[in-house]
């Protein structure tokens, strides 16, 4: 069957390779933004068969790129009966619950709007938690880079590697990391202070990472700040190189700069978001999930 892939303007690249791996008739789209800060999205292209993906992942501007995924999707509905949202980095995903009195559940928001613009599906990559796919109302996959995370790293010359996660949410993660690496894996006690958003680590000290080459495996980076607890503590019991892999690399403001001068080596992330450190492909898994 033929399928309609709609490049969003945030994910261009992706979808370009999204569509070559799917032999897909791929829709270009082309934005204004105002001076006020609305969005004039144009089309460029023609409708062919009943199924067409819109693939736009909602990094910063968010509510911005947000705006334009619900109007791809609108506009794919009124031409197609069989709607896909490909939405590779889903910011508010850590928005998938009450923390404190008073907190809107955002996810939850967002579940409604992509039903309601005319999603029938969501495709996304290594969410926060599956809590907050739990709030949408639509049928939704979150499909993982981890294979494809572990097949760039085992290129690289390491000693006697460990992989870590910096705080027990992301234990699950770090387990698939390391069973696919067929290494071992431990994950520290982070802490957030849901007040001011700082973290600490909270561990005694870690006799087992002395001398090894470290993984630190985690969802995301945005402002860095976990990542660097994380290996302030990790270096001062004594590990040896400090690698970081994260499927979303938001790198906000000077994150890459604070992650470096806390001693990591390198930071691989995915072209879920563009950017330097974007150097694993995702689109052949993307495209076997849409198939
Ligand atoms: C939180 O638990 C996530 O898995 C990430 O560790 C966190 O959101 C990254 O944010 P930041 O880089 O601002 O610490």
């Amino acid at each position: 069957m033929l399928i309609n892939i709609i490049a969003g303007n945030s994910s261009e690249i992706l979808a370009k390779r999204i569509s070559r791996k799917l032999n897909a008739n791929l829709i270009k789209s082309k934005v204004k933004v105002f001076p006020d800060g609305e969005s004039k999205i144009t089309l460029k292209g023609k409708f062919i068969g009943s199924k067409t993906v819109v693939v736009q992942s909602i990094y910063p501007p968010v509510d911005s790129n947000l705006i334009q995924a619900f109007a791809l999707i609108s506009k794919a509905k009124e031409n197609s009966s069989e709607v896909i949202a490909v939405i590779p980095y889903l910011a508010y995903a850590r928005q998938d619950r009450e923390f404190l009195p008073g907190e809107i559940v955002t996810m939850k928001v967002l579940g409604n709007l992509f039903k309601g613009v005319g999603a029938n599906k969501i495709i996304v990559m290594d969410i926060h938690s599956k809590l907050g796919l739990k709030q949408f109302k639509i049928k939704s996959e979150n499909v993982t880079a981890i294979p494809n995370l572990v097949k760039y790293f085992k290129s690289i010359k390491l000693e006697n590697p460990l992989v870590v996660s910096p705080d027990q949410g992301g234990k699950e993660r770090a387990r698939r990391f390391s069973e696919e690496f067929k290494l071992n894996f431990i994950a520290l006690q982070k802490f957030r202070d849901r007040k001011t958003g700082k973290v600490k680590i909270k561990n005694e000290d870690v006799c087992e990472v002395e001398g090894r080459d470290l993984i630190l495996v985690d969802d995301m980076i945005s402002t860095g700040g976990s990542i660097v607890k994380a290996t302030e503590f990790l270096k001062k019991q004594n590990c040896k190189r400090v690698f970081v892999i994260c499927t979303h690399a938001l790198l906000i403001n000077d994150a890459e700069k604070k992650i470096k001068k806390a001693g990591v080596t390198k930071i691989i992330s995915t072209n879920s978001i563009p950017g330097k450190t974007s150097v694993v492909d995702i689109s052949d898994i993307i495209a076997k999930a849409i198939k």
